[in-house]
């Protein structure tokens, strides 16, 4: 079914309060001490709701997502920003931007559905992409630690109701083959180093979300990854939206 923008995604961000509170109390502290840089490239924007914010920390942003409408709204959205450069993709490569030129990769509240395949093609590309030095910055699933659990083994017809009264919580269509751990070693595979992995709840009570921010390092042995597992992360998201 087709989703309909009419908010622009901005109904995502009710936890928060709004997209404003979400971006400046919850994302742009996790990413402060890579702003502002030279070139951005935000992988899925949708309609912009973190784009709007992304083009005034960068001389040139390149932002990509697989579906004609959401590029097409970004280019209306930001027609007057000659330093924000729009492109449709296939929803795993990145053809068009230069090698050795990203010095920020970006994507958040998108690749956490995308199977752990199309994780891996988007990680080979930045493993490229990136600057040497240059830091990545993924929202993704860590669904597949619970995939196999019993939870999940439960009828849906049984789960229903369970979810319905806060007994369960839900998996919000996490892709189920992705893992902090599998983010890793894929991130290694392809010539990236995970610096640190934030494992978080996602409106439930489950860690099934991850934060993982990266480099393109050309050291030999990099250092350890810095792992939190954050079960506040939405009581967090409640006090922001409570100041907002
Ligand atoms: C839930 S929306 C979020 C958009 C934006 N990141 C935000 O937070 O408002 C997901 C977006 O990811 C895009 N997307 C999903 N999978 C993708 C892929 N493999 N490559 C590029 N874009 C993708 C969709 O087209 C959509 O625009």
């Amino acid at each position: 079914m087709k989703y309909d923008w009419k908010d622009a995604g901005e109904e995502w961000s009710a936890p928060w309060g709004t997209s404003s509170a979400q971006w400046f109390g919850a994302i742009l502290p996790r990413i402060r001490d890579y702003l502002p840089t030279e070139t951005i490239l935000e992988i899925a924007p949708g309609f912009g709701r973190w784009t709007h914010y992304l083009k005034d920390y960068c001389r040139e942003l390149w932002i990509v997502d697989r579906v004609d409408e959401c590029i097409e709204a970004c280019r209306q959205r930001f027609a007057v920003y000659s330093h924000v450069h729009c492109y449709v993709n296939d929803g795993r490569s990145l053809p068009m931007i230069p090698d050795d030129s990203i010095d920020f990769a970006f994507s958040f509240d998108s690749l956490v559905h995308t199977k752990g395949e199309v994780v891996e093609l988007y990680l080979r590309e930045l493993g490229t992409k990136l600057k040497i030095g240059g830091k990545g910055f993924i929202h993704h699933s860590n669904f597949g630690e619970y995939a196999n659990s019993l939870r999940e083994r439960i009828p849906r017809a049984l789960a229903k109701p369970l979810i319905k009264a806060k007994i369960f919580d839900w998996a919000h269509h996490r892709s189920p083959d992705m893992t902090a751990e599998l983010f890793r070693v894929l991130s290694a595979k392809h010539g990236l180093h995970c610096l640190s992995q934030e494992i978080v709840n996602w409106r439930g009570r489950r860690l099934i979300d991850c934060f993982s921010i990266f480099t393109r390092s050309a050291a030999p042995e990099p250092g350890p990854t810095r792992i939190i597992r954050n079960r506040n992360f939405m009581r967090e998201a409640a006090k922001i939206r409570a100041k907002s």
